[in-house]
């Protein structure tokens, strides 16, 4: 069955991948990001049902007025995918800047309240659907340099297991595990190491399958991407 599937953080690394593997298998994709550049390169070529909007998760206005105009012209969606995140600058703690942590804070957790403050009602209203809230390896483990980032995604686990707690029969919240891939976040963090871990590739060829088999007795279950 064709599932209309909204994700956030669409213009590159496991957000692109996961958009271009949906539409490949014929699902309906809804996407945004921040980059204009890969959200007009994502329109051109894919166009209607699918849809993709120049947006930053951390602004609950934009996020509001994004599924507004979406579940006007959409059913609620399927699956509902909140993957758009950022890392630190990496760095002890203490020397991590107050601009710096909040805009983890606010892209990583807020902004994934935003979008289930938004979204999750019109779902809530059908009792159907799956959200999922992409944890890291980091929100169930700690590292130094990530102390920012392991806060916002050990946050995740526990606000996605509530969420679970709130939901009606039929719907399922799940905190999602990707695994370690290669994207631009891991060049971030591993530096020139990330090229030995799992490519968006080989990554995405088990994950989408693993999303699209998600089910509402999958509730609050913490998960990951099988390696
Ligand atoms: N790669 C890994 O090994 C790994 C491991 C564990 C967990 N994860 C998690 O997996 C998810 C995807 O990670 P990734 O490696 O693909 O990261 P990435 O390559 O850095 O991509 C992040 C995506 O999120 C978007 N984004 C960031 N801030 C945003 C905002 N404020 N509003 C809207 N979109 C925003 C970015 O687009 P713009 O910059 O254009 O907005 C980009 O499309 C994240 O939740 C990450 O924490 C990844």
């Amino acid at each position: 069955m064709t599932k209309l599937i909204v994700i956030t953080g669409v213009s590159r690394g496991l957000g692109l991948a996961m958009t271009e593997k949906f539409i490949e298998l014929g699902h309906t994709v809804l996407g945004c990001a921040r980059s204009l550049e890969a959200v007009d390169k994502l329109r051109q070529k894919y166009s209607f049902p699918h849809n993709f909007t120049c947006l930053d998760v951390a602004s609950d206005a934009q996020v509001k007025a994004w599924a507004q105009k979406l579940l006007a012209n959409y059913s609620p969606p399927d699956l509902l995918i909140n993957n758009a995140a950022v890392v630190n600058n990496l760095a002890p703690l203490w020397e991590v800047s107050s601009e710096d942590f909040s805009q983890v804070i606010d892209v990583n957790i807020k902004g994934t309240a935003n979008v289930i403050r938004h979204f999750v009602p019109a779902m809530i209203a059908i009792k159907s659907g799956i959200v999922v809230n992409f944890s890291s390896g980091w929100g169930r483990s700690t590292s130094p340099e990530v102390a920012a980032y392991c806060a916002s995604k050990w946050a995740i686990e526990g606000l996605t297991r509530a969420l679970a707690q709130e939901l009606p029969g039929g719907m399922a919240a799940i905190p999602l595990n990707p695994g370690i891939i290669h994207t631009d976040m891991l060049d971030i963090c591993f530096g020139s190491d990330a090229v030995n871990y799992t490519s968006i590739k080989a990554w995405v060829q088990k994950a989408v399958p693993f999303l699209l088999k998600l089910k509402p007795s999958d509730n609050g279950v913490p998960m990951t991407i099988p390696g």
